[in-house]
């Protein structure tokens, strides 16, 4: 039996193994996805270990995603921008790091028809999250972004970077932008407790009719509950999460996964 599995501490509420188990058995593929708690004290060794023959690779989440791509040994130009790896793939002895939450975050948006390369995006948040949201835009030639975030001074650090788009802070200053922005993006941590907000809830009602809310935790969160409540189109990361496990499952068994029975399964999990 092969072995693939999940990275990160803690790791009991993962849907990953929901739904990846379903597409390796829908496959007839005779591999386990397992959840590999690591506290970072064990990351070097969890990682070494990963070389243990019938081990495939490992996807990696909290807190970990920066940390393993500096203990690969090779990574994927995507990855090597965002600075970070959620997915490991085994070959031979060695570990390439990728990152599939770049195409995973671009996956709802592309089934939706939204005309990436037009889009005028406002990202909330500064942190590895915002990091892969501003690649995946970028790699679609989208040019019209504004990175709002609590510490200012680390969205400036983005824009520098990566050459793109303005920073703001999360103030009043961010109104007059939302009235122009066709996808509000919430990359920052807040909300999935189902009560915070990174910007007041009522500011919403500047977006244009037609935007979109994309908020990356799986979750409802609060601002998706508003935006929906306002008319805008709401966005939770379910979509985006299979995505890219659909991509790393690509990576680590060149099949294709069955990507609506994935689906299904991580939407029944959650409720
Ligand atoms: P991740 O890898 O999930 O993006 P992170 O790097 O810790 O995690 O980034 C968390 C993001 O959520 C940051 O943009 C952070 O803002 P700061 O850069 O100002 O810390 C944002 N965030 C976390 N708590 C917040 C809060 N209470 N209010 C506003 N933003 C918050």
């Amino acid at each position: 039996t092969l072995r693939v599995g999940l990275i990160g501490f803690p790791v009991e509420h993962s849907l990953s193994p929901v739904f990846q188990q379903v597409a390796l058995d829908a496959l007839g593929i005779p591999a386990r996805y397992e959840l590999w708690p690591t506290p970072p004290a064990e990351l070097q060794q969890r990682i070494a270990g990963l070389r243990a023959p019938g081990t495939v690779g490992a996807n990696v989440t909290v807190p970990h995603k920066e940390a393993v791509a500096q203990l690969v040994d090779e990574l994927a130009p995507r990855a090597r921008r965002v600075g970070a790896v959620n997915t490991v793939i085994v070959r031979g002895q060695r570990l390439l790091g990728d990152n599939t939450d770049v195409p995973g975050f671009l996956f709802p948006l592309r089934e939706r028809g939204l005309p990436l390369a037009d889009l005028r995006v406002t990202l909330l948040g500064a942190g590895g999250a915002a990091r892969a949201v501003i690649v995946a835009l970028l790699d679609q030639g989208c040019r019209h972004l504004t990175i709002a975030n609590r510490t200012p001074e680390r969205a400036r650090q983005l824009v520098a970077e990566f050459g793109i788009g303005h920073a703001l802070t999360l103030g009043p200053e961010l109104l007059t932008v939302l009235g122009e922005t066709d996808l509000l993006v919430n990359a920052t941590s807040l909300g999935w407790d189902g009560r915070a907000s990174p910007i007041p809830l009522d500011w919403l009602g500047q977006l244009p009719p037609h935007a979109f809310v994309y908020d990356l935790t799986y979750r409802e969160t609060p601002l998706l509950a508003t935006a929906r409540q306002l008319g805008r189109t709401a966005l939770d990361g379910l979509e985006m999460l299979v995505a890219q496990g659909a991509e790393s499952f690509r990576l680590w068994f060149e099949r294709e996964p069955p990507f609506d029975l994935m689906l299904r399964a991580a939407q029944e999990a959650r409720a």
